[in-house]
């Protein structure tokens, strides 16, 4: 500490860093929040520098002793924050020298930043995604909760937002469950890559101290620790995965907020959310918002822009840390904090709403939606589908024209159509007849969606760390 400047580097600095400078530069006010992490890291560091001979064993203690105590200070809201000592790390590190002098000068043996920075991330990112896996376990189960209670419920499947067929409501649930359990096998995949140790990489090209990375990977539970010191500090790949993967749950929440908004619109009145997960207008008495529908779908928006701000970061980044990469944190907390939020609050307004099945089941007996099945009729008669289809558009046509419904033409009329139709025909015109009858595999009859919940309830039972899909059949 002998050159003008104050900060732990201005040994051949003559000038303190412009104000203004600070400000731009530093990282601590979204870095502080990864304190945990950092303690933890030096920790297991100072261990490993103490078993190596480099630092002694009262040393160790005492730097082991002063982060402990740092960590109580900033639990308690009571740790000195100082915006120009730029982010969490040399925060820490000064104010271990303030607390035991001059040997907390030797916790950054053999260690940089760079490596530092990049373990803190892996840690703070792994304990993401297992809160994350849990939480979206949670949602499935609600999922298949709610498709176990409703399982004989029915509801128009749509194309296009147009009635198509009628589908089970359960169906309905499963198809989300589906979708939810390939997030969670995304993040687990993506999880081996943040499981990876980089500190011992030094600032870019190692250390000239005996250090042992794999006893410090141990220490802090990683899988195994990068093979080369330049990759170690300078990529970003497991964030950006991770974002990925994050961004994918965004989409698939944020088609569930679709269907929530939709679904609560008195056109489709097939869904009533209730008054604690539902907001008014300032001025319209009469308004009950679905707002967390619309802020499910909103809020995917911030995430792909995390996803695609990183991946911007990276392009072009000469080897090996630069200052760019300080870039990677604001994104990925934001997506962290967005997408957890929106998985819980999901869970909570799916378990709150009421889903007005009555309404659903008097929409699914309408629009031609039976019109596939008098086609399949025709065809398991010998008559060629695409013969079949074209008769029954004609039947259509004719209801349509007459006002009437499906079920409402005569068989005389639909002889005249195609002299295949029978009696029996309009015992398949319910739309109870039409989900019973999609028995196929993946499809929407009660005995095929319970193939589909047995395989739900097996893959939301599995122990924790476990994603495995288990195969069908
Ligand atoms: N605050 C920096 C970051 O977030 C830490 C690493 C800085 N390293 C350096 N040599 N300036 O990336």
């Amino acid at each position: 500490m002998t050159g003008a400047s104050s900060k732990p580097w201005g040994g051949r600095y003559s000038a303190e860093t412009a104000r203004e400078v600070d400000q731009f530069t530093a990282s601590l006010p979204f870095d502080q929040r990864l304190y945990r992490e950092d303690i933890a890291g030096s920790m297991a560091h100072a261990r490993m520098l103490a078993r190596q001979g480099i630092i002694t064993d009262e040393e160790c203690q005492s730097l082991l002793a002063g982060l402990a105590g740092i960590l109580a200070e900033i639990e308690a809201g009571v740790f000195p924050w100082r915006l120009e000592l730029e982010d969490v790390h040399m925060n820490i590190e000064t104010r271990l020298r303030e607390k035991i002098g001059p040997t907390g000068g030797k916790l950054h043996t053999a260690r940089s930043r760079n490596d530092q920075v990049a373990l803190d991330m892996h840690l703070y990112v792994r304990a993401q995604v297992d809160g994350l896996l849990e939480e979206l376990r949670q949602l499935q189960a609600t999922l298949a909760d709610l498709a176990e209670q409703y399982i004989d419920a029915i509801l128009p499947g749509y194309t296009h937002l147009q009635r198509a067929q009628p589908v089970s409501l359960a169906h309905h649930f499963l198809a989300y469950f589906f979708m939810l359990q390939r997030d969670r096998e995304r993040l687990a995949d993506a999880r081996r890559r943040v499981d990876m140790l980089p500190l011992g990489a030094g600032a870019l090209a190692g250390t000239t101290f005996a250090v042992d990375p794999a006893a410090v990977a141990r220490e802090l539970g990683f899988e195994r620790r990068y093979a080369n010191s330049m990759d170690a500090v300078s990529d970003r790949d497991y964030l950006v995965e991770t974002l990925s993967a994050l961004a994918l749950v965004a989409a698939h929440l944020s088609r569930l907020g679709e269907e929530l908004v939709l679904w609560s619109t008195s056109e489709f009145g097939f869904l009533e959310m209730s008054d604690a997960y539902t907001t008014g207008s300032s001025i319209m008495p009469q308004k009950k918002n679905p707002v967390i529908g619309e802020l499910l779908r909103g809020k995917t928006g911030r995430v792909y822009g995390s996803l695609l701000g990183l991946l911007t970061v990276l392009k072009g980044l000469p080897l090996a840390y630069n200052t760019d990469l300080q870039e990677d944190k604001e994104g990925t907390f934001d997506a962290w904090d967005t997408v957890r939020a929106c998985v819980r609050i999901a869970t909570g307004a799916l378990q709150t709403s009421r889903w007005r099945t009555d309404r659903m089941l008097a929409a699914s007996g309408q629009d031609y939606m039976l019109a596939t099945d008098l086609a399949d009729y025709l065809a398991t008669k010998g008559i060629p589908f695409r013969e079949a289809h074209a008769a029954v558009g004609a039947v259509v046509a004719r209801a349509h024209g007459a006002g009437a419904s499906l079920a409402e033409i005569p068989l005389d009329e639909l002889r005249q159509i195609c002299p295949a139709f029978g009696d029996e025909v309009y015992e398949l015109l319910t739309p109870e007849a039409a989900v019973a009858r999609r028995n196929s595999p993946m499809g929407t009859a009660p005995a095929a969606v319970r193939e589909q919940l047995a395989l739900a309830d097996r893959l939301v039972g599995q122990a924790p760390g476990t994603i495995a899909w288990v195969p069908v059949e």
